[in-house]
Order: structure tokens, then C-alpha cells, then sequence
């Protein structure tokens, strides 16, 4: 099975986890866009959906789902997104695509937290995926200094602006033994927006695409 197919078998495995008649929250990047192209197949069961960046909003309404601001639809009962990291207590990196303030928004206003991946994401210790923070553009010197007195090496992702008009910092060769901490650390520096550790609200269900099958972890 090739790692597509493994990223559409879990996104098939989490149509499961939508219960009608709800708002759905939907992630971005490329195993969320299978997920997608899976909600559209079920369109009609579902009252809506909450995008997690402008591309997932784009997707889903070429598909024909309504896609409604988070204000006006409250609580979701479920998020499906993917990850760049996980472990097995479902603590992510997240934010390789950049949309990880809004990630991290729609996953709070869900009831529960699908997480879906390929097996090449999961790992013993989140780290070698360097670590997404966005940052008020004014801020990027001081949050980088900051960055380096926590040990790592913070590099500017060239080029890019994110849905929310800011800038990521990606952070190499930290060692993340306390993702918990760490989380809550680089969120108390000034101007940074948020960062892309999922450790605080982890995911509730990680579905693990492999050669074998989808398995579940919770
Ligand atoms: C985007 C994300 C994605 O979920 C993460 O980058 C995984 O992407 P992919 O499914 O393409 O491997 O956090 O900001």
C-alpha cells in the first residue's frame, strides 16, 4: 500500500466518526483533503462544516459543503485533521501547512479530536519535525532570541504568510520531552500567536493508516 493510499484509507475510517446532523470541523493538508473528498460523499447528512484554513474552505466548497464561520456555528462535534508528528498519547506537531492557529481553534471548539495519518508520523518523541510557531510579524527577533534560550534553532519560513497575516518560526533540533510544558512555554512568549505542539488538547483518536490496515489508537 502506498502512502496515498494509506492517507485515503484513513480518511475513509473517519466518515465513522461523524454523526449526522452536526457541524463538522475539517483540517488541512493533504490526508484532511482526502477527508474531504470522503465528507462529500456524505454531504447530505451532515448541517455543515468549519475549515481550518482558506485551501480546506476552498475544497469543500467545490465539493457543494456549506462551509459557515466559526461564530456563527458554536460547538462541532468532531475535528478530523492530520499531523506531521504524533506519539502514542496522541500528542502532535502540527502546522507543516501553516494553518495551525486555526488547527488549533477548530480543535478546541470540537467535541472530539480524529486525528488521521499515515504510519511514518508516528514517533517515539515529537522534535525531528521542526516545530511550527506563528508569530506577529513585529515580534520575530525577540521570539527568535526567546526560541534559542529554550534550546532551539529557530528558522523563518521563507516567503510565507499565513491565513491570519503573520509569519511561522520553525523550530530545528529541539528535543521535545515535555511537550505539555513546552506548549504552554513558547505560547507565553510575546508576539507568539500560537505554536503547533498538540499537547494541552491532544487528539482523542489517532487512526494510523499502514500496510495492513487502519489502527486505532486512544
Ligand atoms: C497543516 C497541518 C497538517 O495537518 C500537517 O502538515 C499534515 O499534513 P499532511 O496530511 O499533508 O501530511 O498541520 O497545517
Amino acid at each position: 500500500m502506498t502512502q496515498d493510499e494509506m492517507k485515503r484509507a484513513v480518511a475513509q475510517a473517519a466518515i465513522e466518526y461523524v454523526p449526522s446532523g452536526t457541524i463538522v470541523g475539517v483540517g488541512t493538508g493533504s490526508t484532511a483533503n482526502y477527508f474531504i473528498d470522503e465528507l462529500a460523499k456524505i454531504k447530505g447528512k451532515i448541517d455543515g462544516t468549519v475549515a481550518s484554513s482558506i485551501a480546506s474552505a476552498e475544497r469543500l466548497k467545490g465539493h457543494g459543503i456549506e462551509v459557515m464561520e466559526l461564530n456563527t456555528a458554536g460547538r462541532l462535534s468532531v475535528y478530523v485533521d492530520g499531523a506531521d508528528e504524533s506519539t502514542r498519547h496522541l500528542h502532535l506537531i502540527k502546522g507543516g501547512g501553516g494553518a495551525l492557529t486555526r488547527e488549533k481553534i477548530v480543535a478546541a471548539a470540537s467535541d472530539k479530536f480524529v486525528c488521521i495519518a499515515d504510519e511514518s508520523k508516528l514517533v517515539d518523541r515529537l522534535g525531528k519535525f521542526p516545530l511550527p510557531v506563528e508569530v506577529i510579524p513585529m515580534a520575530r527577533s525577540l521570539v527568535a532570541r526567546a526560541i534559542v534560550k529554550l534550546g532551539g534553532e529557530p528558522v523563518l519560513r521563507e516567503g510565507f504568510t499565513t491565513d491570519n497575516g503573520n509569519i511561522i518560526l520553525d523550530i530545528h533540533n529541539m528535543d521535545i520531552i515535555d511537550p505539555v510544558d513546552l506548549e504552554a512555554k513558547l505560547n507565553d512568549i510575546a508576539g507568539v500567536v500560537t505554536n503547533g505542539l498538540f499537547a494541552r488538547r491532544p487528539a482523542d483518536v489517532l487512526l494510523l493508516g499502514t500496510p495492513n490496515g487502519v489502527n486505532v489508537l486512544e
